[in-house]
């Protein structure tokens, strides 16, 4: 098959992906700032260069470190490819991140969009945890014990704690049989679940009428599926020029190996999950690492069925938004506890 018409095949596709029409004020960038199409364009990304580690990555006590310290000196590229499998996660995450923010503080859930906003939620916990999962395969000291830590606090759920951390760790302990477990629910479980919903997702955002609009947009002006690829495909490259950037100056860190290593005066877990390590500080570890991060998610999952203001829906002017304040406390207080962690030691 020749370049161009490899190139049509993909395009074709592309546009087959929209419907024919499509409200001007929906697809501008300052609406959506392309969030959505990043998170997609990031997790495609990420499962590429994850398959292609898949050749050389080894999930045993013995080999997962040495598999490690290969791809990264050894193996041509290794090092490249690993970078840009991190990188387009960390991307993702922050994507996901933002394009949530973005729903709330626009109304993107009002209107018949409130399940489609469920199912988001879903998948920003299924990357949490798939970024969870991924930390350990370094099988480092630090990894490990980010990993001892994060996994007892599941001992500390009332009643059924231990029960679901034998589950989870496949022992009483962190043992060869985790390591197997995390890398099984890495690289298959959770990007298969994630798939699925993806498609799901957006899917459904053409049944419930496309993206959200503001009232009295209700025969808006449109732009046609090319003008909309032409935009998607811009931001894909950009998206691909940052993750190179990063992944050719910034290699992430592997340590010594849990055997080989002194104990560590410090565990540091993934950034993600820093605000979580600064509140065990404080807190018991069942208020810290379950019920708060629980009661975060319920308050989140409930918003669509607290604010019914469809009149504000496609508005960047939160004010007026009931829950506007409360999104903008919590998330300040999670760059902060962030923030803090990395510095309170
Ligand atoms: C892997 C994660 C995700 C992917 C790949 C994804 C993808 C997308 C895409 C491509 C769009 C359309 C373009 C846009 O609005 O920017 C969209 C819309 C939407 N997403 Fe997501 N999303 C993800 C996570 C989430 C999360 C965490 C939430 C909320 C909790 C969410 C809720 C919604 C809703 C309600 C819409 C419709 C918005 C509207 O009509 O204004 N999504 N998503």
């Amino acid at each position: 098959m020749s370049k161009s018409s490899n190139n049509s095949v993909i395009l074709k596709f592309l546009l087959h992906l929209h419907p024919p029409r499509i409200p001007a004020s929906s697809a501008k960038f300052s609406y959506t700032f392309g969030l959505g199409g990043l998170a997609v364009f990031s997790f495609l990304l990420t499962t590429i260069t994850g398959i292609i580690l898949l050749f050389q990555y080894s999930p045993t006590p013995e080999s997962a470190h040495v598999s490690m310290e290969q791809i990264t000196t050894v193996i041509p590229y290794g090092w490249y490819i690993r970078n840009l499998h991190f990188w387009s996660a960390q991307v993702l995450v922050i994507a996901a991140v933002l394009h949530m923010l973005r729903i709330v503080l626009t109304g993107g859930y009002l209107k018949g969009r409130s399940f489609n906003f469920q199912i988001g939620l879903i998948l920003l916990v299924l990357l949490f945890i798939t970024d969870f999962t991924g930390f350990p395969l370094r099988w480092d000291a630090e990894s490990h014990w980010a990993l001892v830590v994060g996994t007892n606090l599941i001992k500390t759920i009332p009643v059924i704690g231990a029960g679901l951390y034998q589950f989870i760790v496949g022992s009483t302990e962190i043992t060869g049989t985790t390591l197997l477990r995390f890398y099984g629910w890495h690289i298959f479980g959770l990007p298969f679940i994630a798939t699925i919903l993806i498609v799901y997702h957006i899917y459904r955002i053409r049944k419930d009428g496309g993206i959200s609009r503001k009232k009295g947009d209700s025969v808006p002006a449109t732009i046609t599926k090319e003008q909309l690829v032409k935009k998607e495909v811009l931001l894909m490259l950009t998206a691909l020029a940052g993750v190179i950037l990063l992944s050719v100056f910034w290699t992430p860190h592997l340590g010594l190996s849990v055997d080989t290593s002194p104990p560590l005066a410090e565990v540091q877990a993934p950034w993600i999950f820093l605000g979580i390590q600064f509140l065990l500080r404080y807190l018991p570890p069942v208020i810290a690492g379950i019920v708060i991060p629980m009661a975060i998610l319920l308050f989140w999952a409930a918003i669509p069925y607290l604010d019914k203001q469809d009149d504000l829906q496609g508005i960047w002017s939160p004010e007026p938004r009931k829950r506007f304040w409360l999104t903008f406390v919590l998330t300040l207080a999670f760059i902060c506890s962030t923030m803090l962690a990395e510095v309170v030691v």
